[in-house]
């Protein structure tokens, strides 16, 4: 459909008909116009996989067998491959999957900063690094709309804890909105061009985010050219009048009175009494058509539309991938890993995160899961028969007891630990960092017994090592990781996988060195300062030389890998940084080479690393490859508060390469001219940006 009928449409739509489109008329969907074929908008959670089917006027399951679907890895998983073909393949996994059960929006991805290790929705956002964030969530929001669902990336802005998340209000610089907490959502719209975008629970500076002009319009609108659809949280909209002029497009909420809602009846009424003008309802049904259009939902269009499938084999080998990859090795001393099975007869498994089904929990991004693999499961299917993989979960004293003899009898034994869905979860934040339920004994009593285990940390969210990081020879990370986490895992664990998975957030020896804890505020309570400005995770380890148990980036392989040769040009764009990198391993792997630029910080305070670059690639042993980054001026900028744009300042810098953010192994230093860099009109990647 052309722009002017698109046009011509929303003139034929009487009021009334209108208002039923911006609205929620179930809790998942709005009204469609059946006199003019325009149908409802189907929506549906989550990052994790298309949720369940729940009652249509409330929040019960419906209950049927229909709506088991493939259950993919969180997207803190998904981050830890930090691989942008692994995103754009979960990207088109989800986006099938929820045309294939009928939907039109997808509400994904979660693309928050991880600000704190406490926040209960951090298995369901990707990193501390808004470039990483960007990086992974551009593929994953292209690959989900190549399937003609729309992704929702969310929650636009700032929520970054669930303490208060309904009511908060954000303090944040403006700086570090702009390096920090928006540069994910500008790449999701700009680069990605996500259809749609949720507005978040929380204010930002006094001013619910649903409800907010210099997010939605000034930002979002104006600066991003952004001409999708602004969907409410459920039951983000407090005022009327301020939503529907704020720019939210559409209300969505959690309660049945559907002609109650803000945008429904109230608002219709102050339309009739010529409080609002009705050019703003025809501004939202004109992005709601413009999305539909997109989406082959209107006119002929329709039968073009593609179908979408869901539990297809070859959905569940993609996710089997992108799980293998997200598995990070922390620490390998010794190389006690792989663990060789071949000729042992038993393999003791302990610790009930072995077994636990994390799945259907965490809230709304909970899913119904066709299947799912545990860590045990996957160890019993990779070994086989011949070995007696032995199972002790070690809970209370009486576990503790059997568990330690257990490991104690067992050459070969490996500690699950972690956290789940009780404490990673929407809605409420975690008390501290600790691991929960007597997990630091149990690992100290079979680290008694056998000083050889190895201990596999799986949870959604940073977490304290320090009982056991120095002690243990090998440890591996993996957050909720799909209903192939545990084979993955176990593929790893057993040697049939080469781990590359790297930490997309830092973890930290205790909380009291998170930068939101030392330097700013959490939770808050009225409102919630953002004290550390810019220096959120590892700007501020490295500025500061806080010395951190695992840093970001970080992610060890059982092979080794040389970097060499760096070579920095100068070329009209910026610099190109050329490196070589080669597998001196006896044994194919991938390696992700991470770029950094240091800023001196000698006029303007600077974080002294931060990611402007990554590559994930594949050696064979003895290979050698080299790579090209392209660092613009961009790059090297901060945002300056008093010019409102992106400025380089007269400075020192500094390229580092590496394979971590503190195992850095060719740098060199190189003079950026100083500049200003004017506010840039996104013009659009296609010449109509409307189809
Ligand atoms: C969550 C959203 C979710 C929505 C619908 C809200 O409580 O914050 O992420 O998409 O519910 O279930």
């Amino acid at each position: 459909m052309e722009r002017h009928e698109i046009d011509e449409l929303v003139n034929e739509l009487t009021l009334e008909e209108k208002m039923g489109m911006i609205h929620g008329q179930g809790i998942f969907h709005t009204g469609g116009v059946k006199r003019l074929d325009i149908l409802p908008l189907w929506m549906s959670d989550g990052p994790m996989g298309v949720r369940r089917e729940l009652e249509d006027d409330n929040w019960n399951p419906r209950g049927t067998t229909d709506d088991f679907v493939s259950y993919l890895p969180s997207n803190t998983a998904l981050a830890c491959t930090w691989s942008r073909r692994q995103a754009e393949q979960m990207g088109r996994v989800l986006g099938s999957e929820a045309r294939g059960r009928g939907k039109d929006v997808i509400l994904a991805p979660g693309i928050n900063i991880i600000r704190t290790p406490l926040c209960g929705r951090n298995f369901e956002y990707m990193s501390e690094d808004p470039y990483l964030t960007a990086q992974m969530a551009v593929p994953l929001i292209k690959g989900i709309q190549e399937n003609d669902t729309a992704a929702c990336v969310k929650h636009f802005a700032v929520n970054n804890q669930e303490t208060n998340r309904l009511t908060v209000s954000v303090e944040v610089s403006e700086r570090a909105l702009r390096e920090i907490y928006l540069p994910g959502f500008e790449a999701a719209v700009k680069e990605g061009r996500s259809m749609t975008i949720m507005g978040a629970y929380n204010k930002l500076r006094g001013e619910f985010c649903c409800h907010n002009p210099y997010l939605l319009r000034e930002i979002l609108r104006k600066e991003w050219d952004f001409d999708g659809v602004v969907i409410s949280d459920w039951g983000a909209v407090h005022n009327t009048s301020e939503a529907a002029l704020g720019g939210l497009d559409i209300e969505m909420s959690v309660t049945n009175d559907f002609d109650d809602y803000f945008m429904a009846d109230p608002l219709r009424k102050k339309v009739l009494e010529n409080e609002v003008d009705e050019e703003i309802i025809n501004e939202k049904v004109r992005h709601i058509l413009i999305l539909m259009n997109r989406l082959s939902m209107l006119g002929d269009e329709r039968k073009n539309r593609i179908p979408g499938v869901y539990n297809t084999s070859a959905h569940r080998e993609a996710i089997l991938s992108c799980a293998e990859e997200a598995v990070v090795l922390l620490k390998n001393e010794e190389e006690r890993l792989p663990i060789i099975l071949e000729g042992k007869k038993r393999l003791a498994v302990i610790g009930e995160n072995a077994a636990v089904l994390h799945a259907p929990g965490g809230g709304s991004a909970g899913i119904k899961a066709l299947y799912e693999i545990s860590p045990l499961m996957g160890l019993k299917i990779e070994a086989g028969g011949n070995v007696a993989v032995e199972y002790e979960p070690g809970v209370g004293a009486e576990g503790l007891i059997k568990a330690t003899a257990l490991a104690g009898e067992c050459e070969d034994v490996i500690v699950f630990i972690g956290l789940n869905h009780e404490l990673d979860v929407e809605g409420q934040d975690r008390k501290d960092m600790k691991l929960p339920a007597g997990q630091e004994e149990l690992i100290s009593a079979v680290l008694n017994v056998n000083k050889n285990a190895v201990i596999a940390v799986l949870a959604g969210s940073p977490v304290e090592l320090e009982a056991f990081a120095d002690r243990a020879k090998a440890i591996v990370y993996t957050s909720y990781n799909g209903m192939e986490g545990g084979r993955a895992l176990a593929r790893v664990l057993l040697g049939n996988v080469n781990p590359s998975g790297k930490l997309p957030f830092t973890l930290t020896r205790c909380l009291e060195d998170c930068p939101a804890h030392k330097l700013g505020e959490f939770p808050g309570d009225e409102t919630v300062v953002y004290g550390e400005g810019v220096f959120v995770g590892y700007r501020y380890f490295e500025s500061e030389n806080v010395k951190v148990r695992y840093c970001f980036g970080h992610g060890l392989s059982y092979a080794e890998y040389v970097y060499e040769n760096l070579k920095v040009e100068k070329t009209c764009q910026g610099f190109l940084v050329k490196t070589d990198v080669s597998n001196c391993g006896n044994r194919a792997g991938l390696e992700t080479v991470q770029v950094y630029v240091r800023a001196v910080g000698k006029n303007i305070k600077r974080p002294a690393m931060e990611l402007r670059g990554f590559d994930k690639i594949s050696l064979e042993p003895g290979e050698k490859r080299t790579l090209a980054f392209c660092l613009t001026e961009k790059d090297f900028s901060y945002y300056n508060e008093e010019l409102k744009c992106y400025v380089v300042p007269e400075d020192e810098y500094e390229i580092c390469v590496g394979s971590s953010v503190s195992d850095i192994r060719l740098r060199q230093w190189i003079e950026v001219d100083e500049c200003v860099l004017e506010a840039e009109k996104f013009d659009g990647l296609e010449t109509d940006s409307f189809s």
